[in-house]
């Protein structure tokens, strides 16, 4: 792979730290960790950045009820909290930025002031109702008896000299860009909420506060700090070296990273993402991101789930009971992505045992204890003949299938497609009936065959469901004792069937799904 290779560049939200993570947060990291592990699983080079927006009125309040200064309390919930919650769930992200970070404050500093050398920052006076929950201006249509419709709070009203962006002057660079790129806003009805939303007029945007002084401060009116949406979307190109000499490091990277292949973002941040954000670079004359795609809400009677309604989640309450890896697939696999979907203990508990312990952890464990039992615990040599061409095109299918939806961003669709192929393994064990077979030492050849066909598609399994699985799939690939490292395995290789080395020594690892205690 050459260094000067563009890599594949995807981002999740910068999530704000008032608080622990919940599994809707948990949601779009895994989301993104499972598609920049299935990129490099393709052989791509790939950056994948997560992190923390830690300025603004929200985590300012959180920090001040906590008797706590904000940047302490971000150090606290970063360290504590997010960090350990990403690495629990196994999430490998290149890089963490945090918005309070010198390298990030500095860059921001220096494309306002870029911003306004070109003629598109003014000051003036904004008056009209803020919500601190979204930390989002409202337009009194927005809002419903008063409240906000997300948080159902009260908003602030807000009468202040700021400093102002000129969002407006973009619209139609924005509408034309939308209908020229349609795979640039996804999905479709993302899109065409963001088309809707600019074909009905939008106002230029404060984009500096004056009341308090917890964030980064306006380079040439540092009685003003930026709005903190304005500093956060920035994480984006701060944390990969924007505006850097280039041939400095930084330089080096931002030509490597960007544009960005993919900002995966909740449906609530969408125009953030998707009118002020490309509005911005545009105006930095910098090339707008490939793709904002806009996930659906874990929903909690029916609401989006959040701490602020007390309805969020821990993701250790699900993965002590299910584990990790469980949690990693029951989202994906579950809610089509894009769309909303309500977490369901008794449907996360029925998948578990029919998908992961039944259909994919049986056939594994059946596998492994056939081998121990007929071939002294070694994979079989057979000849080229012996392969299964009915099992090989399907895996064939599989793959092809399954690296297209997975690069849509179709999660379920993919998984499916991969679940689908274990299902047809069953159905070729369950209809060989090697157990039968081992009752006649003439048939000892057959026998070898119907193992090596099952083993090989174990193989491809295990390479499959790694970017999604990847502690187990490692276990299981411990076990088929192969010497390569699974991550270096490549999807566009995987259907090639006869790739285990006869002689090799199988064991029984551990349990892939273990049985799992009745909850109390
Ligand atoms: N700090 C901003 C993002 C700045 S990005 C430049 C923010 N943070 S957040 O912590 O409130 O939310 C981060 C992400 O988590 C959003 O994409 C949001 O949609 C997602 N989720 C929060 N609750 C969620 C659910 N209940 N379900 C799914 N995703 C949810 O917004």
């Amino acid at each position: 792979m050459s260094s000067s290779q563009k890599s594949f560049y995807l981002t999740t939200p910068i999530y704000y730290v008032n608080d622990a993570p919940h599994i809707g947060h948990a949601y779009t990291t895994v989301a993104g960790d499972v598609l920049t592990r299935w990129h490099r699983q393709k052989g791509e080079s790939v950056w994948f950045l997560t992190g923390t927006d830690e300025h603004g009125q929200k985590v300012l309040n959180t920090a001040t009820k906590n008797n706590v200064s904000p940047q302490d309390w971000c150090d606290r919930l970063v360290e504590d909290a997010w960090k350990p919650v990403w690495k629990s769930l196994n999430i490998a992200n290149d890089d963490f930025i945090r918005t309070t970070e010198p390298r990030h404050m500095e860059r921001v500093q220096r494309f306002l002031s870029d911003l306004k050398d070109k003629g598109f920052i003014y000051s003036g006076k904004y008056e009209g109702p803020y919500c601190i929950g979204c930390e989002e201006f409202k337009l009194p249509g927005d809002l419903i008896e008063g409240k906000c419709p997300i948080h159902s709070t009260p908003v602030e009203n807000v009468s202040e000299e700021n400093w102002f962006f000129k969002l407006s002057h973009f619209v139609p660079a924005l509408i034309e860009h939308y209908k020229a790129n349609p795979d640039s806003c996804q999905p479709a009805s993302a899109r065409n909420e963001v088309l809707a939303f600019l074909e009905g007029g939008v106002q230029d945007l404060s984009i500096s506060r004056s009341t308090f002084d917890w964030g980064i401060p306006v380079p040439w009116d540092t009685k003003q700090v930026v709005y903190v949406w304005f500093d956060a979307l920035l994480n984006y190109a701060t944390a990969v070296g924007v505006g850097d000499d280039p041939t400095s490091e930084g330089g080096k990277k931002f030509a490597q990273t960007w544009p960005c292949d993919v900002h995966l973002v909740g449906k609530d941040i969408l125009r953030f993402h998707a009118v002020i954000w490309p509005a911005m670079l545009m105006a930095a004359g910098i090339e707008v991101p490939l793709k904002v795609f806009a996930h659906g809400w874990l929903l909690v009677g029916g609401e989006k789930m959040s701490k602020s309604k007390l309805t969020g989640i821990a993701p250790a309450d699900i993965t002590d009971h299910f584990g990790v890896d469980a949690f990693r697939y029951y989202f994906l696999r579950a809610i089509p992505f894009g769309q909303d979907g309500s977490f369901s203990w008794e449907d996360m508990n029925a998948r578990y045992t029919s998908e992961l312990a039944n259909d994919f952890g049986n056939l594994a464990s059946r596998l492994i204890a056939m081998i121990e039992k007929y071939c002294d615990g070694a994979i079989p040599a057979v000849p080229a003949t012996a392969h299964d061409s009915i099992l090989e095109s399907a895996l064939a299918e599989t793959v092809s299938k399954a690296d297209v939806a997975m690069c849509a961003l179709d999660f379920q669709g993919g998984i499916n497609a991969i679940m689908d192929f274990c299902k047809r393994v069953n159905g070729y064990v369950t209809e060989k009936e090697p157990w039968v077979v081992a009752k006649d030492e003439t048939r000892k050849a057959e026998l070898d065959a119907i193992l090596y066909n099952t083993a090989e598609s174990i193989r491809a399994l295990a390479v499959l469901l790694h970017p999604i699985m990847p502690a187990t799939t490692q276990t299981l690939w411990s076990s088929l004792g192969i010497a390569q490292a699974i991550e270096s395995q490549k999807i566009s290789d995987v259907a090639r069937w006869g790739q285990l080395k006869p002689g090799s020594v199988v064991t029984k690892g551990a349990v892939l799904f273990p049985r799992l205690e009745e909850k109390q």
